[in-house]
């Protein structure tokens, strides 16, 4: 939910941590603050607001330490203020820490060290930390911090310092995400890869439960108990610029750009050259027999990932012929869900690091159930707490709007479909190749409607005033509507729902007025009639209407204001042409109304607490 620096070496630090905030500030933006070694002494700055409030806060300070830490913070305890922002200090302002994640004992910790004298400040669950380790500190950080994440419960990412070990950054790590980037004579630590391009890109993936002592010419890595730890160097094959906006003007129009890209690499090596098979067996160990005794998938995620996991149900049960129940990841776990040791669960998550999603992968574990999760970031918890993984190589995500990884998502739950239907013998071969050879056209499709997307841009200006949209589709169009509703309200800020077409005349109805534009998705040959039909009943209500179809199917055009065609595709894989205009859509209405595209309000790219 935050994002946290440090740097160690011969550079001066500042630049370096600055640089690496403002490359997380997807992360969280609300305030920001730096701690840097200075001549024997420890300066600190931190201010609510974004970056750029601190750089100016700092301008002309003149910290020249090589030896600092810093954070970018999304608000969980405590209001954004410059008291509640990170670093914060002990006692004697001799350490300071920088933190992501909950400590969800903080409130007893809190009261055990006032009572042993500690004298607090701010509103926040981080500060317990730094009077920890002043607790137990008898001249060694990296003892002090063992000790002191002994007493933890709940997830963080820490970074300590302090004044009589200069040099020295201390790092803990549990269930919030941690990297150590390796350079020559100098070593980085953040709490993700895009802080690290500019300088490295050899890491070390710190795990939950590990503590690390970083110096400009070593790093120790250690679990909590104190066994050391040896590591694989894990090599980064971003480019820099991959996470950098590259010319576009906000990284949800890149990131939505990089999508015919994203399928390929992520269509790449699993279908075979003559697109008769799904080539998945050298990534998946799901053995034979747990296929043949396969009863039942459940699906869970949050948010994007959600819908895609609705859209994996269709087609596995489709596909497959196996029964599929879809789950919000919050929800899941509460209801007691009845999971038997040989189900499957499947959980999806770009980031790999949702804490609903991840709360949700163990309960599922707990039951016994296999655990195949769906990620965008190698190493990322999902990815390693998972039984199986198939990666999304959407690439890095950066925008707050999901995009890129919800079409790589969704190609991973077709190829994981046709998998298991190809075993469980539920499709002919003639099928199977009909459609993986349909799935390789898709990124040219994605690119054609690309390269036609003023006509979407335009209606986006025309709607961008509208407070009320409604997104209306049956069967997977339904699917694709949630996903579209969801892109649309979260960066326009437009209230936006999504509507089983056929469930309108059960209620909603009521609320279609003039004024209200219904955007109707009607992919679906075998639902087509039933869509027009839902467009008429809006359209007696005097709402306008968008509709979204495939090219060809024009009896549509007699009854919508407005239709946007997409090239011909398989309509089983609709739903991946589809939301490419819905999310243009909401990407240009948002900029007409002069939103914060990349950082909408209140939300956050990665929402590691619960
Ligand atoms: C999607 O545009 C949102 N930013 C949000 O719903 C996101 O999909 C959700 O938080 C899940 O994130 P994850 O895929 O990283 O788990």
């Amino acid at each position: 939910m935050c994002g946290i620096v440090g740097y160690t070496g011969s550079q001066p630090a500042v630049p370096v941590l600055i640089d690496g905030l403002r490359r997380l500030e997807y992360r969280g933006y609300d305030s920001a603050g730096i701690a840097v070694f200075e001549n024997g002494s420890l300066l600190l700055a931190k201010k609510a607001g974004n970056l750029c409030v601190l750089e100016e806060a700092i301008k002309g300070n003149g910290f020249k330490g090589n030896t600092g830490i810093g954070h970018t913070r999304w608000a969980t305890h405590g209001a954004p203020t410059d008291i509640n922002a990170h670093p914060h200090t002990d006692c004697t302002g001799n350490i300071a820490v920088v933190h992501n994640g909950i400590i969800e004992n903080y409130l007893e910790l809190r009261e055990w060290l006032k009572a042993e004298g500690h004298k607090f400040r701010s509103e926040t669950d981080t500060e317990v930390l730094p009077h920890l380790i002043e607790q137990f500190y008898n001249g060694d950080l990296y003892q002090a911090m063992l000790e002191s994440v002994r007493k933890l419960k709940g997830s963080y990412a820490l970074l300590a310092i302090n004044i009589n070990e200069p040099g020295r950054v201390v790092v803990a790590r549990q269930d919030s995400p941690l990297v150590l980037g390796l350079g020559e004579g100098e070593n980085f630590i953040a709490s993700d890869i895009p802080a690290l391009l500019p300088y490295t890109r050899r890491t070390y993936l710190l795990d939950d439960g590990e503590v690390a002592e970083v110096t400009a010419d070593s790093v120790k890595i250690a679990t909590i108990a104190g066994t050391e730890v040896s590591k694989e160097i894990f090599y980064v094959h971003w480019e820099a610029e991959q996470a950098e906006k590259g010319g576009y003007d906000h990284f949800m129009l890149k990131e939505i750009h990089e999508q015919p890209k994203a399928l390929r690499d992520t269509i790449r090596g699993r279908i075979s050259g003559d697109c008769r098979r799904v080539t998945l067996d050298k990534e998946l160990h799901i053995s034979p027999d747990r296929i043949k005794n396969l009863r039942r998938i459940f699906i869970t995620a949050c948010g994007t990932a959600y819908h895609a996991g609705v859209v994996g149900k269709y087609v596995i049960e489709k596909l497959a012929r196996l029964p599929v129940e879809v789950d919000i990841a919050s929800e899941f776990r509460y209801r007691d869900p009845m999971i038997n040791p040989g189900d499957l669960v499947i959980v999806v998550s770009q980031s790999g690091e949702t804490a609903d999603t991840r709360a949700a992968l163990r309960e599922a574990k707990s039951r016994g159930a296999h655990v195949l999760a769906i990620t965008n970031v190698v190493g990322s918890s999902v990815a390693r707490e998972a039984g199986d993984v198939i990666y999304t190589w959407a690439g890095p995500e950066i925008a707050v709007a999901s995009t890129k990884a919800y079409v790589t998502q969704l190609i991973s739950f077709y190829l994981l479909a046709l998998w298991l239907a190809e075993k469980r013998g539920t499709v002919t071969p003639k099928k199977q190749q009909e459609l993986l050879q349909a799935m390789k056209t898709l990124p040219g499709d994605v690119e054609a409607i690309l390269h036609a997307s003023d006509r979407v841009e335009q209606l986006a200006r025309t709607y961008a005033g509208y407070e009320n949209i409604f997104f209306i589709g049956r069967g997977l169009d339904y699917a694709v509507a949630m996903e579209g509703s969801l892109k649309l309200k979260e960066i326009s800020y437009i209230h936006a729902e999504a509507y089983a077409a056929g469930e309108l005349k059960h209620g909603t109805l009521a609320l279609v007025v003039p004024g209200v534009c219904v955007i109707a998705l009607a992919t679906q040959p075998e639902l087509f009639e039933k869509t027009v039909s839902n467009i008429k009943e809006v359209k007696a209500r005097d709402a306008e209407v968008v509709a979204l179809t495939f090219e060809g199917m024009t009896a549509i055009k007699e009854v919508a204001d407005h239709v946007i065609y997409l090239p011909p595709a398989h309509p089983t894989l609709a739903p991946v042409l589809a939301v490419v205009p819905l999310q243009l859509f909401a990407y240009y209405a948002a900029v007409a109304r002069g939103c914060e595209v990349d950082k909408p309000r209140n939300l956050a790219k990665s929402v590691t607490v619960e």
